[in-house]
């Protein structure tokens, strides 16, 4: 049985070490946090898309367990990184989860392990940032002592039909001898893996996914505000133009984008993009659209508002959503947090109702809303809003009992389209 290590179980690790340790590998699951590490290994999961029973059953069978102690990669023969790549205050990327992982592991490196990076990042990280931490401080050679990958993550939180073991894996090696490890460790647990010729190419190809989501996205965000004015409603015209059977694939507008990678990750390749004297004008104009959403939204909320008599100060809004998508209970940059301080801004008084998410827990970009709780769901509480604003369309809400109760609402999602509603209560945003 093979034994690795899958550093941070976040969103990404814990669904991948789950699936190693259910393809029979042993894995151990390091993370910084004690506090995951302890309800882990007590079987208990903290995502809501990721079930405690199934964690449970392969601590049972010893398939899986967390710690803290990093020694413990002396006991694997390879290990995964899935740690944060976020942005920092200034948009620039920032790695030093991935180098502080790196200077973490280099310690007990040992000939002959493959050390895999998966965190999102902008094409060279693997073979330069990480390799030079790994060997400064490991003494050891990338691909003559150890072997390095990147094999980037495609995780669909919240899709049912969105399996690990099934979503085909892209895998980069530093040598091709490296690229024959990962493919080997892979082989395990995922079924089809699409190996190309370097970290680079693998770094590249996942940017490029992610890119592709961000300028489609922007494109159908900018359309719906040319083709409301036009009277148009902008979900109709893509239900229809996605039955044409090719070159056409659906994207959806929203409020702004939201969830750790969209809006990030595009940034990485702008960074990286300037050393090259290059300018990527693409992923700025979509970052420019997506960003001006918020305040479109706010806009026709005041509209709506206009329309009953009342003016956005002093009026009472209801958000409903604080996810970044639907059903999932992850508030990573949900666009929910511009709107409740755009909103609050002009004087308005806010509050959110997210069924999975029942207070709001501490964030770095949005500390002062921490401990704010969602309202209870019930008509008394819904119908004492002047205006209700659809941010996110999860499954388990009510839409008919919200039309049922309320007459002014802001729909983002198109969630209110196929429901019984009176004439002039939804505003499409
Ligand atoms: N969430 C997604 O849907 C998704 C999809 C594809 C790719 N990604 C990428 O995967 C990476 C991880 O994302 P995530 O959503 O799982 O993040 P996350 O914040 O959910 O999890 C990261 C984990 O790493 C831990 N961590 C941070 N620094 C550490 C360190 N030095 N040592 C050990 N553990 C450490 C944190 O405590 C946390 O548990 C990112 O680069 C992200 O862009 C995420």
């Amino acid at each position: 049985m093979q034994s690795i290590a899958i550093v941070g179980l976040g969103y990404v690790g814990l669904p991948l070490s789950l699936q190693f340790a259910r393809s029979g590998a042993r894995v151990i699951g390091l993370d910084i946090d004690p506090e995951k590490v302890e309800l882990c290994n007590k079987g208990q999961s903290y995502i809501k898309h990721i079930e405690s029973a199934s964690i449970a059953e392969l601590r049972k069978k010893s398939q899986f367990e967390a710690s803290t102690d990093f020694s413990r990669l002396r006991e694997t023969s390879a290990v995964i990184i899935c740690v944060p790549t976020p942005l920092n205050k200034n948009r620039e990327p920032d790695l030093s989860f991935v180098l502080q992982t790196g200077r973490m592991i280099a310690p007990h490196l040992q000939r002959g392990m493959l050390v895999v990076l998966e965190s999102t990042t902008y094409p060279g990280t693997t073979d330069t940032d990480l390799r030079e931490v790994l060997e400064a401080d490991s003494g050891l050679k990338a691909g003559v002592d150890f072997h390095l990958a990147f094999s980037p993550e495609r995780e669909d939180p919240g899709n049912p039909h969105s399996v690990v073991a099934t979503i085909p894996k892209v895998v980069g090696g530093f040598t091709p001898a490296c690229l024959e490890k990962a493919k080997a460790l892979y082989g395990i647990a995922i079924k089809t893996l699409v190996p190309v010729s370097s970290c680079r190419a693998a770094e590249a190809t996942k940017l490029l996914e992610n890119i592709f989501r961000s300028v489609n996205i922007a494109l159908v965000n900018e359309l719906k505000t040319v083709y409301s004015a036009m009277d148009i409603d902008i979900w109709e015209v893509i239900e229809a133009a996605k039955t044409k059977p090719f070159g056409f694939m659906p994207f959806y507008p929203g409020p702004g984008l939201g969830g750790h990678c969209i809006p990030i990750d595009p940034f990485y390749l702008t960074w990286k993009a300037r050393e090259y004297g290059k300018n990527t004008r693409f992923i700025e104009l979509a970052g420019e659209v997506n960003t001006a959403m918020p305040d479109y939204v706010v806009n026709r909320v005041a509209e709506a508002l206009n329309e009953h008599g009342k003016p956005v100060k002093g009026s009472r809004v209801l958000i409903l959503g604080l996810a970044y998508k639907a059903n999932v209970d992850d508030m990573r940059e949900s666009p929910t947090f511009i709107l409740l301080d755009s909103l609050k801004k002009r004087g308005a008084e806010v509050a959110y109702y997210d069924p999975f998410i029942p207070v709001i827990r501490p964030t770095r970009e949005h500390a002062h809303w921490t401990g704010m709780e969602s309202v209870k769901w019930n008509q008394q509480t819904v119908s004492g809003f002047d205006a209700v604003l659809i941010a996110t369309a999860h499954k388990d809400v009510n839409y008919q009992e919200l039309a049922d109760w309320h007459g002014c609402i802001i729909d983002t999602r198109n969630a209110m389209a196929a429901l019984r509603t009176k004439p002039g209560t939804i505003w499409k945003a």
